[in-house]
């Protein structure tokens, strides 16, 4: 016995002096990473940003356990500007699918309640003196304006698109296809379609982008290599 124990303690001592020196990056919990969505690892761990949650939480200051916001979705925790009316990217050019804009959805809301810069990072859990804020090219929608940022708040082309039937239409790709998406309008592999105000499927800040997963860079669902992310829904 005694010796079996002696066989795995040295190349665990081993093992562990070559992991310990890689494991130095401050916010990084001893006992591993939780989760496995890499929230942990990416710039919306926000103590990385300068942002403490009690106990080195990675979560709260956008969800919650309990007293979440009401109306909001996902046990959402970070103060909302609700009355918020931003205006859309038809508001300043003139587009194909003009009459396609019904607003935006109430995700893209919760990413601006941080990234439109009126609203501090830090203004969570009740708080709302917080003093951290998303400034330069991060701080999208600034001023409520998103008239210069991708279209979205608008349904996908092709009439109105419920998530099943899709209408073909030029320019556009197949939103049921694999190649959209592996797992479906909704899924998580590729680009996804967002639910709209008014039932239908469009463009919000999460067909682009995830919550958590930075695995490509930018939050980002697909790679931008060949520009990748815009050839899921564009045919050009
Ligand atoms: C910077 C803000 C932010 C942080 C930090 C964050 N999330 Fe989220 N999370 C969101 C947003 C926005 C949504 C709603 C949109 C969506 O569905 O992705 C969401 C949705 C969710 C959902 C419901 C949808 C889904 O993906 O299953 C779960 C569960 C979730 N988050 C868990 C977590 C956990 C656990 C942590 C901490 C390890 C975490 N989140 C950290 C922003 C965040
Ligand atoms: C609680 C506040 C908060 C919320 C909510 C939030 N973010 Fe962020 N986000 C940040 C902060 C802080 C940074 C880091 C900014 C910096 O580096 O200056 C960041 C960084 C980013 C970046 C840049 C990442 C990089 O690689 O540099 C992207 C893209 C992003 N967020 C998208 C989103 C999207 C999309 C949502 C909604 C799903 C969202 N964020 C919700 C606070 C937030
Ligand atoms: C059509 C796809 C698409 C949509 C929709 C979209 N983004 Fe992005 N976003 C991108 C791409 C691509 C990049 C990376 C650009 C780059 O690195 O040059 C990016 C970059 C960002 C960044 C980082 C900017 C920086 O300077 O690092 C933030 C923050 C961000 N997006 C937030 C948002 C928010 C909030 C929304 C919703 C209002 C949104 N995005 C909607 C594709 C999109
Ligand atoms: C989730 C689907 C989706 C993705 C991904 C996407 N787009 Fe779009 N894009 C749209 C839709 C829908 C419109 C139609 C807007 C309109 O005509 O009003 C559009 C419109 C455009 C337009 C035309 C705007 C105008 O003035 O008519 C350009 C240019 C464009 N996208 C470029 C890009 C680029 C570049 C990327 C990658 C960074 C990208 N798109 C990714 C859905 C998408």
């Amino acid at each position: 016995m005694r010796k079996s124990s002696w066989v795995w303690a040295i190349p665990c001592a081993a093992l562990i002096g070559v992991l310990a020196p890689a494991m130095t990056a401050g916010d990084i919990p001893s006992q591993g990473v939780p989760g496995t969505t890499g929230v942990s690892l990416s710039p919306h761990n926000l103590s990385r940003a300068g942002v403490q949650a009690g106990n080195g939480e990675v979560c709260l200051p956008c969800h919650t356990s309990h007293n979440a916001q009401a109306g909001q979705p996902a046990l959402w925790n970070h103060r909302v500007n609700t009355g918020m009316a931003y205006s859309l990217y038809n508001t300043t050019h003139s587009t194909r699918f003009r009459s396609n804009y019904v607003g935006l959805d109430t995700a893209s809301k919760l990413c601006l309640s941080c990234h439109d810069g009126a609203i501090a990072v830090d203004s969570f859990s009740g708080m709302t003196s917080g003093s951290h804020f998303v400034t330069g090219t991060k701080a999208v929608g600034q001023n409520g304006d998103l008239g210069s940022v991708h279209p979205v708040g608008l349904r996908y082309p092709g009439s109105s698109f419920d998530g099943k039937t899709w209408r073909p239409t030029p320019g556009y790709n197949d939103p049921t296809s694999p190649r959209f998406s592996a797992e479906g309008v909704g899924g998580n592999k590729g680009v996804q379609l967002i639910d709209l105000a008014d039932g239908s499927k469009g463009v919000g800040c999460l067909s682009c982008h995830s919550s958590h997963n930075n695995t490509n860079g930018r939050f980002l669902r697909t790679d931008m290599k060949y520009s990748f992310l815009c050839l899921k829904c564009h045919d050009t």
